[in-house]
């Protein structure tokens, strides 16, 4: 299985290209920054620019796979300005991957972006998702409209706040249509957000979901 993975230097990205390598796939980070990660067996590190589709078109030929963890690095710039990172850049990815004939897309988004902020708890909903980084989250409801134009089977996950905690056994991955509910302010560890991507690149009765991914029960 070949993956390649956009964000790979970011923190959910790296823990992705590690348990992607583990799990024994052939791994392809396509980066703006290829310093930043260690070569090692199984993985091929890729400069290039997510603006430029012909570029991520040729990095993606022959993949069967790409897996998202692209993000607006949060700052104060962002949560005040916002940013159209996602908006300028997920349909040339979608495009780049239809293109190639990729097979399957796992995009990584986050709980509380969209209609997802209103099953969130009470805090979350007024102060984080209405407040702090709806123009982070507003930038990804508008992007996620090109997933209709995908060709590859998709699967787009909602994880709620990732902390850098060591991995817990389990997590819960659910279609937020069952979800009425997260109460509380879940934090998942990274690692496990990671796992959870991965373990969805198999997955092709996934196609065109869209999954909550949160803490064991942590959902009603
Ligand atoms: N952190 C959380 O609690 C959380 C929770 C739920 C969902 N999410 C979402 O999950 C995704 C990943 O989160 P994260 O915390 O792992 O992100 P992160 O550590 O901030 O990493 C973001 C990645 O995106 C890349 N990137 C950003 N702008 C780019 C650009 N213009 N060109 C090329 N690459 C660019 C970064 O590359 P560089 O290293 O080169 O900057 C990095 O690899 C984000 O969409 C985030 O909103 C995060």
């Amino acid at each position: 299985m070949k993956v390649v993975v956009l964000g790979a230097t970011g923190t959910t990205g790296q823990f992705v290209v590690e348990e992607a390598l583990a799990k024994g796939y052939e791994v392809v980070a396509f980066v703006r920054r290829p310093g930043v990660l260690k070569e090692r067996k199984g993985l091929t590190i890729t400069q290039g620019s997510i603006e430029q589709q012909s570029e991520m078109r040729d990095c993606f030929t022959g993949a069967d796979a790409v897996v998202s963890c692209l993000g607006a690095r949060p700052s104060l710039r962002v949560f005040c300005k916002g940013t159209n990172l996602q908006q300028r850049t997920l349909p040339k990815i979608i495009s780049a991957i239809n293109d190639a004939k990729v097979s399957r897309f796992v995009l990584m988004s986050s709980f509380g972006s969209g209609e997802t902020a209103e099953k969130s708890s009470w805090f979350l909903k007024i102060f984080l998702y209405h407040f702090v980084a709806k123009k982070l989250f507003d930038d990804k409801v508008m992007a996620e409209k090109s997933l209709s134009t995908c060709h590859a089977n998709w699967t787009a996950v909602y994880p709620v706040t990732l902390t850098k905690d060591s991995a817990i056994p389990t997590s819960d991955l659910v279609t937020l249509n069952r979800v009425r509910q997260v109460p509380g302010i879940p934090r998942l560890p990274f690692a496990n957000a990671a796992k959870s991507l991965v373990d969805l690149i198999p997955e092709k009765n996934r196609s065109g979901q869209r999954l909550l991914l949160t803490i064991p029960g942590g959902w009603r």
